[in-house]
């Protein structure tokens, strides 16, 4: 988040967890909810990140390591994170397997597709499982889910993350109807092509495809995304559920 701008959105005493947040997108997020006063755990399997990343920001923060691969340590993690914090009202389904592509559909190994499905889809469904008592408990509780715009205009050569993050915006919309009686708000934030680490493999042709394509045409950046998640987390949308939100310049619309 750029530090000059004030956080457009106050979440004072919010007690957030944000899954694959050691760098890229989830880095920023946590950076932009300590900003609004929130209280982060931050969890990956990037563990000396996590964990530099915890200590520069001090004690609102905590460094929990979760593998999404792995159940039993979703049910620990999600669990350390909650004790850390005292309780949680937010959830962030950020981490994902993000360098699946360049394949084409007849390419991808089974592996790489079991995989991708396991992070992205199994571990955004155990991670909320894990969540909603805490989420329930809180009274405020709201889940946001990183989907991808990727599976708005069916990007090729990407597609079992392209399946993987259809699969988390259909999440959203059941989710949404099965958390809605504890007033639990399930939304996902569907991002353009964002430069990140994990999009520096993407080829240049893609990032001029998504540049002249985009209403705004510039770059996306990490920041473009935040605010749209505090949004998402803050006591202001409490009657938005079952959204996809497309943040993307305008690439696809809907
Ligand atoms: N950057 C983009 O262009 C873009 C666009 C649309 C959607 N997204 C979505 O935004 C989110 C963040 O992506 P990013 O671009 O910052 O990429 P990233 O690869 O930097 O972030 C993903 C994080 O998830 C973590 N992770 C991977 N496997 C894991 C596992 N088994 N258990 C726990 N954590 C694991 C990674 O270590 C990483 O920190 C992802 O859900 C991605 O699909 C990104």
């Amino acid at each position: 988040m750029n530090p000059s701008l004030e956080p457009p959105i106050a979440l004072q005493g919010h007690k957030v967890l944000v899954t694959g947040s050691a760098r890229g997108l989830g880095e920023s997020f946590v950076r932009a909810l300590v900003q609004a006063g929130a209280r982060v755990a931050i969890s990956d399997v990037l563990h000396e990140r996590g964990q530099a990343l915890a200590r520069e920001l001090g004690e609102r923060t905590c460094y929990v390591p979760m593998d999404l691969l792995d159940p039993q340590a979703i049910e620990a993690g999600v669990a350390q994170a909650a004790q850390a914090l005292g309780g949680l009202d937010g959830l962030i389904n950020n981490a994902a397997v993000t360098n699946s592509g360049g394949k084409y559909f007849n390419e991808i190994e089974i592996d790489t597709w079991d995989r991708v499905m396991q992070v992205n889809v199994r571990g955004t469904w155990l991670v909320t499982r894990a969540a909603h008592p805490h989420l329930k408990a809180s009274g405020r509780g709201r889940v946001v889910n990183l989907a991808s715009d990727t599976a708005l205009w069916g990007a090729p050569r990407l597609l079992a993350y392209v399946a993987s993050k259809g699969a988390v915006m259909a999440m959203t919309h059941a989710l949404a109807r099965e958390f809605g009686p504890d007033e639990i708000t399930v939304n996902a934030i569907a991002p353009g092509l964002t430069l990140v680490e994990a999009t520096e493999y993407v080829p240049p042709q893609r990032h001029q495809h998504y540049l002249d394509g985009r209403a705004i045409a510039r770059p996306q950046l990490p920041a473009d995304v935040d605010a749209a998640a505090l949004f998402l987390l803050s006591p202001a949308s409490g009657f938005i559920t079952g959204q996809v939100l497309p943040v993307n310049g305008g690439f696809v619309m809907n």
